[in-house]
């Protein structure tokens, strides 16, 4: 990645005007796209457009006020640009508006809302643009997702679900024709739009919005990281092709390191390091159910798209589902506590340390950096090591 990456290339980004889109459109000048801010706010837009050029220098940042659900909008929009620069080479389907509501109190007004923005706007700058970019033979078209059905967001949530069939479906259209489209996903990010519509879902479940972000830490990104996540994506858009992804795994997978993981490792690797001998059963039980739990957790707030895989390949190495799994290791922990039987037990626990070997051959796999490989390598060992070690005190 470098200023030449997509130097003549002219990204249009909706709803740059702040948040991750702003950070996109950025990140995108960066790697040397002229930028298109096509944003319904008037003066976010100018200000956007203004930062952009003065750090990356006059002409690099348009603003065209657009309502992206308003095809008339869209229309001036294509006008305007293919005026001044000629071409549209990447749209970054990045603005979005945020109902609040449990399903039963959301008027159906919001819902109408939240189409036109997140799926009729797409759809509208899809069918404007995809023509030229296909007979050019060049062209990237990004979704971006959201974290899949919870509750309160489904006004929402729905139409960003629908967003990521849509790439899905335009995926399959373009095939072999230099276009590349994809859907990105960014985490969870402390951005204007969600510190406002979050904290509406917090106090809707009984939290506060720090409660909000501290339940879903393993996704937490600052939205500079997630736009850059965007930008890098678009860069390697013939890799993402066809994939849902999101701003973590890309920045992960361009070996750009997030401070939360690393400190994650650390911790990790804190609980590892006791020798099995100085361990009596409920310590070693503690661990391995702490370190389950974390994970199955952390892969339930994956995207949709990773975490249907991620289902299907424990369920296929271990002959559970992942919430099979979390009851079997609770129901250990109860019957330690009662003394009850435990050798039900040792079955599912031998899967579980068989399943974080498989982890460590996909790793081997996916993970280029040596460095960053031995020591993952090492923190599963200390998985496995648990699980067998628990096996061991339980079958003695
Ligand atoms: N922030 C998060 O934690 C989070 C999590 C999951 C997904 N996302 C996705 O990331 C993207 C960026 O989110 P964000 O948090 O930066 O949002 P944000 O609300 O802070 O910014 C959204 C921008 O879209 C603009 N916009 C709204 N309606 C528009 C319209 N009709 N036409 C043009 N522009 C319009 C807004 O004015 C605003 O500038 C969105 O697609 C969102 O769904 C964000």
């Amino acid at each position: 990645m470098n200023p030449d990456s997509l130097k003549g290339e002219i990204a249009l980004v909706t709803g740059a005007g702040r948040g991750i889109g702003y950070e996109a459109a950025k990140a995108l000048a960066w790697l040397g796209a002229k930028v298109v801010i096509a944003e319904i706010n008037e003066q976010n837009g100018k200000t956007a457009e203004e930062s952009i050029n003065k750090e990356f220098g006059a002409g690099k940042a348009f603003f065209v006020k657009t309502d992206v659900g308003n095809e008339k909008d869209i229309g001036k929009l294509a006008e305007v640009v293919l005026k001044k620069f000629g071409k549209v080479d990447i749209v970054l389907n990045n603005a979005t508006v945020f109902p609040i509501g449990a399903v039963k109190d959301t008027p159906i007004e919001s819902w109408d809302f939240s189409y036109r923005v997140n799926l009729r706007g797409p759809v509208i700058l899809a069918r404007k643009f995809l023509p030229a970019m296909i007979e050019h033979k060049h062209g990237v078209f990004v979704c971006v997702s959201s974290s899949g059905a919870a509750p309160f967001i489904g006004a929402y949530e729905v139409f960003k679900t629908a967003q990521v069939e849509l790439a899905n479906t335009i995926s399959a259209e373009v095939e072999g024709t230099g276009v590349y489209a994809f859907t990105i996903g960014p985490g969870i990010s402390r951005t204007p739009g969600f510190i406002e519509g979050g904290g509406k879902v917090a106090s809707l479940m009984g939290m506060s919005l720090d409660d909000l972000f501290e339940m879903n830490k393993n996704a937490q990104i600052s939205p500079e990281a997630a736009g850059a996540g965007f930008a890098i994506a678009i860069a390697l858009a013939k890799r993402y092709h066809d994939q849902e992804t999101s701003s973590i795994q890309v920045l992960r997978e361009a070996g750009i390191e997030l401070t939360d993981e690393k400190q994650k490792a650390q911790e990790q690797e804190k609980l590892v390091t006791k020798p099995i001998d100085s361990q009596n059963t409920i310590e070693l039980y503690e661990l391995v159910q702490k370190t389950y739990l974390e994970q199955s957790e952390g892969w339930k707030k994956r995207n949709l798209f990773e975490r249907q895989w991620i289902s299907r390949d424990f369920k296929k190495n271990t002959g559970m589902s992942i919430d099979e799994m979390q009851t079997t290791v609770k129901a250990l922990g109860n019957s330690l506590k009662t003394q009850a039987s435990t050798a039900e037990f040792v079955e599912p626990l031998n899967r579980l340390a068989a399943y974080y070997v498989h982890q460590q051959e996909q790793l081997k796999g996916f993970e280029k950096d040596p460095k960053k490989l031995e020591e993952n390598l090492k923190i599963i060992d200390g998985w496995i090591r648990d699980a067998k070690g628990l096996v061991q005190v339980l079958t003695r």
